[in-house]
Parts: structure tokens; sequence; C-alpha cells
């Protein structure tokens, strides 16, 4: 009898730890923790455990439990805020990443302005959230979601543009809240050896946003290499450095990964480990490009940092009066493209409706590449001689340091030059983005035309001289970046943008034009010299491992197999990932 209910016992068990390994434990599963044991678990966390979570604008909504006219009022008026949506744990920047695709062809939202009557879709909006202050909430709540195999999401600022913020029945670790920056003079990673010196470095904790960063370490007059977005909202230490971080002074400085000295982080298995070149090498090495958050929850990131030098800023605006004359001008701009980088210019290159717009950094003031003022200006006159190309704005201008540089231009904007990011802003709406890595050959004056024309077939796009100088100068396997990036001298990223909608076709047709229109980028460039930058990821990328890891991957998915193996941080086209469903709820193979 009692051998009996212990095999069945044994029976039973083996097939929930089946299940459990072929399924994510989603709320109504008979899995998914019980309120006795969220009980238990909230009870040891430093902030109260947000249960039954609703989506941002749910308080609009008559059918909703939570309707709330004021609070929706509020929220309404916000709705496009960057600071506010990301501050609220129940929202993501672009707001197609929280609306769920169904195959029956519609899309479940909860957009603002509903209907009387309309009813609120949780959508991918985790359901429950846990607002980690400090280490012991990320270890406490690793170790529950791997103990009950729960679909566990990591949000930071909500940024994230291939959508692994958030997920179908999932439970959200939010760790904007953890904002505590460290600088010091004699930073030495964990473990190093007695001999090593000490240099100048930040300590970020994950919630720490570039635009503050960016004003901290000026007033420590230290220069931090980072992120250029309006308002400087994108986390300085979550996933853009997991990612690889890419920067407008990377060609003087390196790509964000080139920078970092050591993370600390709490592995799959809720061991809280610094990782640098001495301490756990390889998950240092994959946590420098391997893909937010796959290798783990950083608890900090640190960076160098550098001398805080004065920065000369270049910017410039022209018009064609057609296609024709936007193709010249676009052709000269290829064929000066490599000339202006080397003469030691970074920046981006915005354009759309046949402007092009120029904003472009180089170290001192005046640049200290002699050859710096003499090549931009080289084009300003040559393109004001383009037939049908009216030049309105070329000016450089002397900054005191990269943070006023940045401030001016992305910050309080009233004294930027040229194209006003500001008016640019697609927080609170529905976009895809995609990214192609343009090496040094792509932007040869030789292969100006070809470029050119691929250029001119997308109605805009945002362009980024990012690479070669110090980026160039690191081997292709030292970090877990695509070696793309280090014969990288451009990353061209476009955008898609479309109006709400809840049919699942508009999705579609919007993810197939990024998709094709980062298209002809790929053909110049195949993998392996050209990439994708992982943070400005395509969701509708075929060969993602190869066009966000190159010869990497393998490596990757050694390390991810070795610390993951319950498959506890698997994401959407994320290492490791082959196995499971788009959703990342069932395992499909
Ligand atoms: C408007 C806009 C402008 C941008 N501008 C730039 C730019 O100038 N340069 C650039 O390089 N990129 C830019 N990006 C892309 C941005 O770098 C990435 O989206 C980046 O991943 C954001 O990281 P986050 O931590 O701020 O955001 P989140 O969306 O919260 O996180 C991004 C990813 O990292 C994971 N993650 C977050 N925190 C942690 C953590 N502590 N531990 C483990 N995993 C974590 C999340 O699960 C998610 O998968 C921009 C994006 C947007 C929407
Ligand atoms: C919501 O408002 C509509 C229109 O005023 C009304 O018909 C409906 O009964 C309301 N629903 C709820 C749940 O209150
Ligand atoms: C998280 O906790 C912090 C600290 O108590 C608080 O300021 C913040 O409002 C909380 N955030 C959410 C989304 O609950
Ligand atoms: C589409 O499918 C989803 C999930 O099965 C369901 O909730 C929704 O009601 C369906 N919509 C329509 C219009 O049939
Ligand atoms: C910053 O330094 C203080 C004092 O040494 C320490 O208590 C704290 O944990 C550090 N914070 C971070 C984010 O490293
Ligand atoms: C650009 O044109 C201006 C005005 O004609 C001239 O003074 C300057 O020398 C030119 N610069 C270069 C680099 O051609
Ligand atoms: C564009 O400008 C050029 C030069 O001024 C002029 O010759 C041409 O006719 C214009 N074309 C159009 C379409 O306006
Ligand atoms: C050139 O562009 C400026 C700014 O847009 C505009 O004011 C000016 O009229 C244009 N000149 C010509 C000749 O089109
Ligand atoms: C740019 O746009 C913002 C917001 O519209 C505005 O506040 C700012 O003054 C503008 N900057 C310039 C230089 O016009
Ligand atoms: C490349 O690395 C070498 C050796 O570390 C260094 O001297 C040089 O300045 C670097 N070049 C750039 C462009 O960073
Ligand atoms: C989106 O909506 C705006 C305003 O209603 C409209 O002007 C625009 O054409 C729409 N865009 C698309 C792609 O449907
Ligand atoms: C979605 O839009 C497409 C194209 O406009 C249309 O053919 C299809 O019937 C629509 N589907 C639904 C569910 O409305
Ligand atoms: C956690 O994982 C790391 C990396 O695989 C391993 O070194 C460590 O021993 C593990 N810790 C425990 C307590 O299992």
């Amino acid at each position: 009898m009692h051998f009996r209910s212990a095999v069945l016992l044994g029976v039973l068990l083996a097939t929930v730890a089946t299940a459990d390994k072929k399924c994510k434990c989603l709320p109504g599963d008979s899995c998914f923790p019980s309120q006795a044991e969220w009980d238990a678990f909230s009870k040891g966390l430093s902030q109260p455990l947000i249960s039954n979570q609703k989506p941002f604008a749910s308080v609009c909504y008559n059918t909703s439990s939570d309707f709330d006219a004021t609070e929706c009022a509020r929220r309404t008026a916000v709705q496009l805020d960057q600071e506010s949506l990301i501050d609220a744990g129940n929202t993501v920047q672009l707001i197609n990443f929280q609306d769920q695709l169904f195959s029956n062809g519609t899309v479940a939202q909860c957009p603002f302005g509903p209907q009387p009557g309309a009813v609120c879709d949780q959508g991918r909006v985790p359901v429950y959230s846990i607002n980690a202050t400090n280490v012991e909430d990320i270890e406490k709540t690793v170790a529950f979601a791997s103990q009950h195999n729960l679909h566990l999401v990591i949000r930071n600022t909500g940024h994230e543009l291939l959508g692994r913020a958030f997920g179908v029945g999932s439970v959200e670790l939010f760790v904007h809240s953890m904002k505590q920056s460290n600088f010091s003079d004699s930073f030495v990673p964990t473990n190093a050896p007695s001999s090593t010196a000490g240099q100048h470095a930040v300590t970020l904790q994950p919630g720490v946003q570039w635009g503050e960063i960016y004003d901290l370490a000026d007033q420590h007059d230290r220069l931090i290499v980072g992120g250029f977005s309006v308002g400087g909202t994108v986390g300085a230490a979550g996933g853009w450095p997991v990612g690889g971080g890419q920067s407008i002074i990377s060609p003087f400085y390196g790509l964000g990964v080139d920078n970092v000295l050591q993370y600390t982080v709490v592995l799959p298995n809720a061991t809280h480990v610094a990782a640098n070149e001495f301490t756990n090498p390889d998950i240092f090495w994959a946590l420098r490009g391997g893909g937010a958050p796959s290798f783990g929850v950083v608890t900090s990131t640190t960076y160098k940092t550098h001398d805080n030098i004065p920065f000369t800023g270049a910017f410039y605006a022209a018009s064609a009066n057609s296609s024709e004359s936007f193709l010249k001008l676009m052709t000269l701009w290829a064929q000066s493209h490599n000339e202006i980088a080397d003469a030691g210019w970074g920046g981006l290159w915005p354009y759309f409706s046949n402007q092009l717009y120029l904003t472009l950094a180089s170290p001192g003031n005046p640049p200290t590449n002699p050859a710096a003022l003499t090549a931009i200006q080289t084009f300003f006159n040559a393109s004001a001689q383009v037939e049908g190309v009216n030049v309105s704005l070329t000016m450089t201008v002397p900054y005191r340091s990269f943070q006023q540089l940045v401030f001016e231009n992305l910050g309080d904007t009233s004294k930027g030059h040229g194209l006003n990011y500001s008016n640019f802003h697609v927080s609170g709406s529905r976009a895809y983005l995609s990214s192609w890595l343009l090496p040094r050959e792509a932007t040869a004056p030789e292969n100006a035309e070809t470029l050119a024309k691929a250029l001119a077939s997308v109605p805009a796009g945002t362009p980024y001289l990012n690479g070669g100088g110090a980026v160039a100068n690191v081997s292709g396997d030292a970090t877990a970046v695509t070696p793309a990036w280090r014969n990288s001298i451009a990353d061209m990223t476009i955008i898609f943008s479309f109006n709400e909608t809840t049919n699942a076709t508009d999705y579609a047709n919007a993810k197939n034009a990024v998709h094709s229109q980062i298209e002809p980028f790929r053909q110049i460039a195949p993998v392996p010299q050209g990439g994708q930058y992982l943070n400005e990821g395509d969701v509708s990328e075929p060969d993602w491992q190869q066009a966000h890891w190159g010869a990497n991957y393998e490596r990757l998915l050694k390390i991810k197999q070795e610390i993951d193996p319950d498959d506890l941080l698997i994401v959407y086209h994320g290492v490791n990932s082959e196995a499971w469903d788009d959703e990342i709820v069932c395992k499909t193979v």
C-alpha cells in the first residue's frame, strides 16, 4: 500500500518535472505558486510585492477593477513622457512590446482612450512585480522564480527593442529603483593580483540612467562613455552594456563593453558574484555583449572613467529639391565619410525627406586631430556646390565637456543646433527598429554610389558614425559582441512607426517593413563582414545568432548552458533560446 503510493507519487512527480521543463508555470497553472507561497516570499522583500499588476492604461477602463477617472486623466497626460513610463513598472517605451499577438489575427492590448465598456487586455504586461532595492531582493526573486519555474523577466527602463523586458504570464523583476553610483580614483577589481594598479572608475547600480551619470561624472570632472538618446533616459548599467553599448565617442574610447572593468551579477542559481578579467572571466566575457538578461541579473557595472576633456561639435543641415539631388548629396557624403571619421569625428547623420543632418563630436577644442576641421569644412563647402542642394547650417561649436555637448542637444535642447532631437522621441508610441553594421569597405569612396542608393531607398535613417579607431583596436573575440563591430565604422539604424491597431496584419507589416528596409545593407555587407547591433535588433532577423554574435555564438552557448541549465533566463532570440516558442512559454522541441 505504502509502496504503491510511493510509486504513484514518484510517477506523478516525474510527470510534473517533465511538464515543468517543457513549459514555464504561468498564473492559473497548478504549478504556479499559491497565495500562501507568494505571501511567504513577499515577507522577505524590501518593498511590497506588486500582485495583480495591470497595464498602465487600465485605470481608464470602466470594466477594470482599478478604474479611476482621476488617475486616468493623470496617466493620459503623461502617456508620452519618457520618465513617467520608466518609473511605472507596468509599461515600456515602445508600447507595441506590451501587446500580445494572437494567431487568429487579433492583437490583445490596453491602449489609452478606450470606449466605455471596452476591456483592458493584460497582453504581455507581467502580473506580479518585485520592486528590487537591494541585491538580496534580486537573489530571493531569482531563487523563488527558479524554484517555481516562473517566466521571469527583468525590467529596467523598458527601452528594450526586442520586447524582452515583458512577457506573457511573467513575473517582473523591476531593477530601476536601484540608483546608487560610486566614483573611485583607485578602483581594483575583486580578486585582482595585489600588484594591480588602481584606476579611475565609477560603479553604477542598474537603475542609473545616462543623463544622470553624465551630469554626476562632469561634477566629478570625469568623462564616461555612454549612449546618446533623447533625454538621456537609457539605462547606463543594465541592458546597454550587456548588449555592447554604442556611443558617438566610441571611435575614441571604444564600445561600452570595452570600458567595463567589472560586473556584479546574480547568476541563475541565485549566487551573487563579481565577474572581471581575474575572477569568473568566462561570465565577464559573456556579459560584455552576450545580451541581457541571459547571463544573470546585473547588480552593478563598473566603468573606466576618462579625463574630462573639452569637445568640438560640428552641425550641418541641408535639403535637396529632388530625389536626384538628394542622391548626389548622399553620394558626396558617402565619399567623404571615412576621411571625416579618420580625421577624428564621431556622431550621427540622420536623414529623411531629402534632408541630411550631421551631429558630430571630436575630442579637444580645437580638435586634437589636426585634420578634423579641414575635413569637415571640405564637405560643408563641396556639398553647397551640389546642384539643387540648399545648405542651411554649417557650424562648429566648442564644448567644455562631453556632458555639455550631450545636455545641450538632447537634454535642455533650447541651446541645441541642427536637428532638434526633442521632436523625434518615440516613447509611448508603436515602432520596430533594425540596424546593420557597415564595415569600412561599405563606406569607402569607391563604393559611394552603391551605398548612397541603398541609403536613399529608405525613407528615413539614423546612421551612427561610431566605429573605427578605438573600436577597431580590440580583437573580435576579446568580448562577446559580434566581431563585425571591430571592422565596423557606422551603424545604420532605422525605425518604422505605426498607429494603434488590433489587426495583427498591421504588426506583421511593420515588422516586414523594417526588415526589408535594412535588407539592402545586409546585402552590401553580409555576415560575417556585417552584423546587427544587438540593442537595436530586428525582431524578424532570421539568422539572429550570426547577426548578433557571429563567431562568438558558440562560446556564448557553452557558457549559457553551463550557468543556466534549467533555462530560467531565456529570452526571445537570446542565447540558447532555439528550443523555445517566441513567447518563451513552452519548449517546441
Ligand atoms: C528611444 C531609444 C533610444 C536609444 N538610444 C540608444 C543609444 O543612443 N545607444 C545605444 O546603444 N542604444 C540605444 N537604445 C537601445 C538601448 O540601449 C537598449 O534598449 C538597452 O537594452 C536598454 O537597456 P535598459 O536597461 O535601459 O532597458 P530595459 O528595456 O529595461 O532592458 C533591456 C534588456 O536588458 C535586460 N536587463 C535590464 N536590466 C538588467 C539587469 N540589471 N540585469 C540583466 N538584464 C537586464 C532586460 O530584461 C531587457 O532584456 C535606445 C533605445 C530607445 C528606445
Ligand atoms: C461602462 O460605461 C458604459 C457607458 O457608460 C456602460 O454602458 C457600462 O455599463 C459601463 N460598464 C461598467 C462595468 O461599469
Ligand atoms: C519602488 O520602491 C521605491 C522605493 O520605495 C519607490 O520609490 C517606488 O515608487 C517603487 N516603484 C514602484 C513601481 O512601485
Ligand atoms: C483570438 O484568440 C484569443 C486567444 O485565444 C481570444 O482571447 C480572442 O477572443 C480571439 N479573438 C477573436 C476575435 O476571436
Ligand atoms: C558605494 O560605496 C559604499 C561605501 O563603500 C558601499 O556601501 C556601496 O555598496 C557602494 N555602492 C555601489 C553601487 O557600489
Ligand atoms: C570653405 O569655404 C570657406 C568660404 O568660402 C573658405 O573660407 C574655406 O577656406 C573653405 N574651407 C575648405 C576646407 O575648403
Ligand atoms: C532644384 O534647384 C536647381 C538649382 O537651383 C534648379 O535648377 C532645379 O530646377 C530645381 N529643381 C526642382 C525640382 O525644383
Ligand atoms: C534654404 O533653406 C533655408 C532653411 O530651410 C530657407 O530659409 C531658404 O529659403 C532656402 N533657400 C533656398 C534657395 O531654397
Ligand atoms: C527643440 O525642441 C524643444 C521641444 O520642442 C524646444 O524646447 C527647444 O527650444 C528646441 N530647440 C531649439 C534650438 O529650437
Ligand atoms: C590602440 O591601442 C594601442 C595600444 O593599447 C594604443 O596605444 C592606441 O592609442 C589605441 N588606439 C586608439 C585609436 O584607441
Ligand atoms: C497614423 O495616424 C495619423 C493620424 O491619424 C495619420 O495621419 C497617419 O497617416 C497614420 N499612419 C499610418 C501608417 O496609417
Ligand atoms: C486586417 O487587415 C488586413 C489588411 O488590411 C485585412 O485583410 C484583414 O481582414 C484584417 N483582419 C482583421 C481580423 O480585421
Ligand atoms: C552557481 O553557478 C556558478 C556558475 O556556474 C557556479 O560556479 C557556482 O558554484 C554555483 N553555486 C551554487 C551554490 O551552486
